[in-house]
């Protein structure tokens, strides 16, 4: 099929790059020139598994970059519009692009079109860009406009996209939905799965997925409603980590218990120091503005944004408790992007927390394996980054574990031991056993469980170590 994705994101890229891979013939039109030239130059913006080698595969064969909206129409079966759609000042969804995209699909089409919405939008926006496009001269019957939202992770975003759980479209007509049908069956007539050099299957994926259509209101609040029950779920398990640190259980035990339910389900039962990134802070905020617009107040939203915030609070109490004053005190940080695997720091608890602690005084050594150069535009220049933990760990006050890489669980203790100059680690992804590191040595703070406290008589001293200045 022809498909044209308007937005060179994260969502249109990753979308592009997918759907060239099914086998499709794909336009990806954006108006950023500077951006246009490096994804012709063969550059990845972003870090993503498996999307430079789609690129490298698709890349001016079946996958073409351009900045005429008009020609991709035109050549185009199915529209895909990835555009941003940042917050406003009152936390709702700027749809300006999304209305400027529908504008430009309406003058160029030229046969039967689909206008498809990939960005996370409001319930109403589908009827919204029909009426632009309609406005803007199309014949009714010229097109129709479908929602298909994306339930990508970053960092998994390729695998997402090829093994979802679910495929959603949002489409009013059968002519409509027949459309998108095709677009997807090679995943879900599994044609993709036993091609030679399909990207490889996670663990875990029902193949072929199902393909669930809905009206296009539906799918725009099933967008919506996922985000904002996943940020519920988080910040749920995060408050009965509270619980159980004043009660002394723990909160991994709880979890497995209530996560072996098939009703709960184990994922996104991580407590930590709350969610972050581009998509659950604007996406919760966007839900309850469409709720309070259509005269519901969904206060259950406010509470799981207010235990997600103070969630950054208790882990800076935390701090407070490892080592009393702030002022001075160095401290290594290990990690910066708002989850493992990516680069982007958007709305990270890690950069939050950095700099509330930079405000307190504090003197950071960070370590972050893929955004610390996105850290920089953003931290002030009394952060020293550094190449790899040990280095981080190096005469700090305590160490504290921010981001949940891979790579952070799996330290060499004792190397790390040696090099901090009291051994505490104040861990807000729970990457660590408590008895494991209290029988190393360590003190350790983790979240919804109890601190670790080494059975030798005062911290550091069990193992020779004495305070080195
Ligand atoms: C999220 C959703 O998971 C995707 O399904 C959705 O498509 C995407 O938003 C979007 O709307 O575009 P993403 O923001 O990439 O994906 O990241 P997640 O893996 O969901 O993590 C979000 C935050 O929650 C991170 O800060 C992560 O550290 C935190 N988290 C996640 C926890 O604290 N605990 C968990 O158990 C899981």
């Amino acid at each position: 099929m022809h498909i044209a994705v308007v937005g060179s994101g994260y969502v249109g890229l990753v979308a592009g790059a997918c759907f060239a891979d099914l086998g499709h013939q794909v336009i990806v039109v954006d108006n950023d020139q500077a951006k246009l030239a490096a994804l012709k130059a063969g550059e990845v913006p972003i870090h993503e598994k498996f999307l430079p080698e789609l690129l490298r595969r698709h890349r001016g064969r079946n996958l073409t970059f351009s900045d005429d909206l008009v020609a991709a129409v035109r050549a185009s079966d199915a529209i895909f519009v990835a555009v941003g759609t940042p917050p406003t000042e009152q936390g709702e969804a700027d749809l300006s692009y999304v209305e400027s995209v529908a504008r430009g699909i309406s003058g160029a089409i030229n046969g039967y079109k689909v206008v498809v919405e990939k960005s996370t939008v409001p319930v109403y926006t589908s009827d919204w860009v029909r009426k632009i496009i309609l406005r803007n001269a199309a014949a009714p019957d010229s097109f129709d406009v479908a929602s298909n939202p994306e339930f990508l992770r970053e960092g998994t975003a390729v695998t997402d996209f090829l093994y979802p759980d679910r495929i959603v479209v949002g489409a009013d007509s059968e002519r409509c939905a027949s459309v998108l049908r095709k677009v997807y069956e090679p995943m879900t007539n599994g044609s993709y799965y036993q091609k030679k050099g399909a990207i490889p299957a996670p663990d875990r994926v029902r193949i072929p997925p199902p393909l669930i259509i809905t009206s296009a209101k539906s799918a725009e609040l099933i967008k919506h409603a996922s985000n904002a029950f996943l940020a519920m779920k988080i910040s749920f398990v995060n408050a009965v980590a509270s619980i159980c640190e004043s009660v002394g259980a723990d909160v991994q035990q709880v979890c497995q218990g209530i996560g072996t339910d098939g009703r709960i389900g184990p994922r996104f039962l991580n407590p930590g120091i709350g969610y972050g990134g581009s998509c659950f802070p604007k996406d919760l905020m966007a839900f309850r503005a469409v709720a309070r617009e259509c005269g519901y107040e969904f206060r259950l939203l406010d509470e799981v944004m207010r235990i997600n915030e103070d969630q950054r609070q208790r882990f800076l109490r935390k701090v407070r408790t490892a080592l009393w004053t702030l002022r001075g005190k160095r401290l290594g940080v290990l990690g910066l992007a708002f989850k493992g695997g990516t680069d982007d720091i958007r709305e990270s608890p890690a950069i939050l927390l950095v700099q509330a602690l930079l405000q307190e005084g504090c003197q950071i050594a960070a370590y972050d394996p893929a955004a610390m150069d996105r850290a920089r535009e953003v931290l002030n220049s009394k952060t020293e980054f550094v190449g790899d933990p040990y280095e981080a760990a190096s005469g700090a006050d305590a160490l504290l574990i921010l981001t949940e890489w891979e790579e952070f669980a799996a330290l060499d203790l004792d190397r790390l031991f040696q090099q901090l100059k009291y051994p505490i680690v104040i861990d807000g992804r729970n990457l660590y056993q408590p008895d494991a590191m209290a029988a190393r040595g360590f003190t350790y703070y983790s979240v919804g469980r109890q601190a670790g406290t080494p059975v030798a008589p005062a911290e550091g001293a069990a193992a020779g170590k004495i305070k080195k200045s």
